[in-house]
């Protein structure tokens, strides 16, 4: 054997253990050890222009409200009063009327900022509530481009930082001139360990992909990973010898951005628990016009019949990574090597990680 096959050969490395696709202790700790700590894309400027404007949702489990303030920066906070936990909205958007955050449940009452600002029924003056140690439980929160982007901990990489290097690479991509078009949201039983294995590998391409194959010559498709900034750069080489005008990342560990000229495909993949995931894709074009409706509708659903064959077969390998009969197969040294830098990530991310 020469040492390049040997070398091939040794470079065959196991998959993750099936057991960590469905492990509702390991998601646990994913939650509080991968996603809380990592830069989550959460929704679009557009969605809170003005000050006092809000926005809400769920996301990993923590119900979290962002407000535009008075001098247009955003803050995030966990949507729960100091009081007695209410939630300070159920709403998923609006203006918060008065310039305040004012809870539903006993009016107690907020800055924009969250310092607390009144709370009925209690004699500050008389030193029952100190209102320094009332604030609302901050999060992070910061925009790029007109995505929003929000973390758990408090504590960490700048926005900027975090995305290093997508934001000199789509600098020329012009994001801010991108409307908001539709989405395609879909709840489906696979953990977003593995789509993002399914993501980052196109061995598959030829045989689940007729439609991708006719338009790029997926011979020659390659994925560089960056471990140490968590990112993955997908090069898409059209058939005639030339590279699409297209600039695709994967970023650790749920955010997949396809950059065009004129438009964009923006997705993630949130965990609602071990196996299963919430699939969030937005198509933004910088021509939004009745007259362009039809071909952006079909340009998004193109984009979505390629994500409906992937989340076809991978429903498939969910269930069987569930059944206890398959425990590891193998990656390709050629084929998965990012599936391996994938997984690599999630070990890092996890020490002590079995497998
Ligand atoms: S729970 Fe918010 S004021 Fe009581
Ligand atoms: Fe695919």
């Amino acid at each position: 054997m020469s040492i390049i096959e040997r070398s091939q050969v040794q470079s065959v490395v196991p998959t993750l253990p099936a057991s960590l696709y469905h492990d509702p202790a390991l998601f646990a700790r994913e939650r509080k050890e991968i996603f809380a700590r990592e830069w989550l894309l959460f929704g679009r400027s557009d969605q809170l222009r003005n000050p006092g404007d809000f926005l809400t949702g769920t996301i990993i489990g923590y119900p979290v409200i962002l407000v535009r303030q008075t001098d247009g920066t955003l803050r995030g906070f966990h949507n729960v009063c100091r009081h007695r936990a209410a939630m300070l909205t159920q709403e998923e958007c609006g203006h918060m009327q008065g310039g305040v955050i004012r809870c539903p449940y006993h009016s107690w009452t907020y800055d924009l900022d969250g310092a607390l600002a009144r709370s009925p029924g209690f004699g500050a003056a008389k030193g029952e509530v100190d209102p320094a140690e009332w604030s609302l439980f901050p999060i992070a929160a910061d925009e790029w481009r007109g995505l929003v982007f929000i973390r758990i901990a408090t504590e960490g990489l700048s926005l900027v930082d975090w995305l290093g290097p997508i934001v000199p690479l789509a600098a020329n991509y012009p994001l801010e001139n991108q409307k908001y078009f539709s989405e395609k949201n879909r709840d489906v039983a696979v953990d977003w360990k593995a789509y993002g294995e399914n993501y980052l590998e196109c061995y598959h391409c030829p045989s689940m992909h007729p439609g991708l194959c006719e338009s790029l010559d997926i011979s020659r498709y390659t994925i560089d990973s960056y471990p140490e900034q968590g990112l993955f750069h997908l090069y898409g080489p059209k058939r005639d010898g030339g590279m699409t005008d297209g600039l695709y990342f994967y970023r650790f560990p749920f955010l997949m951005l396809n950059l065009y000229e004129w438009g964009s495909s923006i997705a993630t993949v949130e965990p609602l628990g071990a196996g299963r995931l919430r699939h969030i894709n937005w198509y933004l074009f910088s021509d939004v016009s009745l007259a362009k409706a039809e071909e952006n509708a079909r340009s998004a659903a193109w984009s979505a019949q390629i994500i409906t064959e992937d989340l076809d077969i991978i429903t498939g390998v969910q269930r069987n990574l569930e059944t206890g009969i398959y425990d590891r197969g193998i990656l390709s040294p050629r084929k998965e090597r990012a599936v391996k830098a994938f997984q690599d990530m999630v070990r890092a991310a996890l020490p002590g990680l079995e497998g």
